[in-house]
């Protein structure tokens, strides 16, 4: 069996009969001896053997050791210097263990004595080497486990992008991907909670239509507390966000103008569809250490994008009719919210309406509009100042102009889609008159539509026969008194008569009565 390869060691001195008791010695032992005579010789054998160890005089001609020791540090520091001198001193000592001497022999040397030198030499060499292994060992699973931490990062921060890309899909409605998406907002992002405002260009301040709070998924929150929640918010940040249409990440809000104190981060990110603004998503920490980072707000702008693409897909090939009209009746639960007698008038004016219309034999798609038109014929109130809008007294002429482009505003808002053209039209002309004295036009007679013209009827009816805060609802003689003298002046003439006929039946005030007691929303 053929024994291991012995280490290769060097001497180097200018003293030939050391270089030959050296190599006579150390051969018989086994090693691979090597010899030079001085630093230069020891140089060039380096150049073509892997030595293990090199034992050095100091003094010698051309190169001495010290040079050598120097030279052998800069080229391979795992090689061990032994300096054999006879002349040992202090300054000697200092340089070589400078230059990575390992040991130090004073001459004359002893053959044993070099031995043992070389055997402990050779140990630490390899400790030495083993321990620049390990150190690399490490360094290298440090790096594993660095790049697998990465590695799981990357796995569910695509889990959760998944999530969202998922959840949108399996929602039916755009009423839904708002509630997804301030739920989600809260999940995702951590956040105390969320608010979805729609905007539109023919509303000045945002519009609130979903909100959530951590730990009540899946519970929608009340008209109140939507409210409560949305207004934490300033609405400059909302509208400065849908104006750029680029997101805001405020880590640290405190002390920030028009923030409550409570407010410790803010995000805000817009929606929109075909480049358009549609809404806007806000998402806010309250107390806590928690503040939102940069990936939360790279979260909540891909919401924002696949719910602005579930919107616009559901709108494109999904119930059209339905999902633009939980769009808009969103709009109208937060009417109702501020104003309870628009939301519950204009269900009322949507029953009545419908009488008539079936009494004049319109069609079931003509039904269909009326019953849209009907309940979201006062929708442009939600652009109308509060204070106005809400004002128990009698408005003045300047407060009345503005409460008039309510008809306009709506009709803006139901027709921002490009659809529903038949009902925008009764919309903007609810509170046209039959002479042609009425607005936002001045249309007369036959060339207000026949729908818009039914709606009025009703709609006057039941502005008069309701409480309000300013009067207490008519008698209803008082009422047909007034309704019989508006013909052929405010109103179409044969409507009234159909009212009148429907009154005195009394299915009129069955449907309204039913519509009190169960309040059935918008179908
Ligand atoms: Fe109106």
């Amino acid at each position: 069996m053929a024994t291991a390869q012995k280490e290769k060691i060097l001497f180097v001195d200018d003293e030939e009969s050391i270089l030959d008791v050296a190599s006579e010695y150390f051969s018989i032992k086994g090693y691979q001896v090597f010899t030079a005579k001085n630093g230069v010789e020891a140089l060039s054998v380096l150049d073509r053997e892997m030595i293990d160890c090199c034992f050095t005089d100091i003094n010698m001609p051309e190169m001495d050791g010290l040079e050598l020791a120097e030279n052998i540090n800069k080229r391979d520091n795992t090689i061990p210097v032994v300096i054999m001198t006879g002349y040992p001193s202090l300054e000697n000592t200092i340089r070589t263990l400078k230059n990575g001497v390992v040991d130090f022999l004073i001459k004359p040397i002893n053959l044993n004595q070099l031995e043992l030198c070389l055997k402990r030499v050779i140990n630490q060499q390899q400790l030495f080497v083993e321990n620049i292994l390990l150190k690399k060992e490490i360094e290298g699973k440090a790096r594993i486990e660095s790049l697998n931490l990465e590695l799981l990062q990357k796995i569910e921060d695509l889990q959760t992008l998944n999530h969202i890309m998922n959840d949108f899909s399996a929602v039916t409605s755009s009423a839904g991907v708002f509630n997804r998406l301030v739920e989600m907002a809260v999940e995702i992002t951590h956040a105390s909670e969320s608010v979805f405002y729609i905007i539109n260009e023919a509303v000045t301040q945002p519009f609130a239509v979903a909100a959530a709070r951590s730990g009540t998924t899946g519970a929608a929150v009340s008209a109140i507390d939507l409210l409560n929640i949305s207004a934490r918010i300033p609405n400059y940040m909302i509208m400065d966000v849908a104006g750029d249409q680029s997101p805001l990440l405020i880590s640290e809000g405190n002390g920030l103008h028009g923030f409550i104190d409570e407010i410790k981060s803010v995000m805000v990110a817009p929606l929109s569809i075909r480049r358009k603004i549609f809404g806007v998503l806000s998402t806010i920490n309250l107390d806590g250490n928690s503040r939102f980072a940069e990936k939360d707000l790279y979260y909540l702008t891909y919401m924002t994008h696949h719910a602005a693409y579930a919107i616009e897909n559901l709108a494109l090939y999904e119930n059209i009719y339905e999902n633009l009209f939980s769009t808009i009746y969103a709009f109208v639960k937060a009417i109702g919210a501020k104003d309870s007698y628009t939301e519950q008038h204009s269900n009322r004016v949507t029953a009545v309406s419908k009488i008539l219309a079936k009494r004049m034999e319109c069609s079931p798609e003509e039904l269909d509009i009326l019953n849209t038109a009907g309940l979201l014929h006062d929708i442009g109130k939600i652009g109308i100042r509060d204070d106005i809008l809400l004002k128990p007294g009698k408005l003045t002429d300047e407060e009345y102009e503005i409460i008039k482009t309510h008809s306009i505003i709506g009709a803006n808002i139901v027709g921002q889609l490009g659809l529903w053209e038949r009902e925008q039209q009764i919309i903007r002309c609810h509170h046209e008159r039959y002479d042609g004295t009425g607005y936002p036009d001045g249309l007369k007679g036959t060339a207000i539509p026949l729908l818009a013209r039914i709606l009025s009827v009703a709609d006057v009816y039941d502005a008069l026969a309701s409480d309000r805060t300013y009067r207490k609802k008519m008698e209803e003689a008082r009422i047909m008194d007034i309704i019989q003298h508006g013909k052929g002046s405010f109103f179409d003439p044969d409507i009234v008569d159909i009212f009148m006929s429907a009154f005195a039946t009394g299915e009129i005030h069955d449907a309204v009565q039913c519509l009190a007691c169960s309040n059935p929303g918008p179908k």
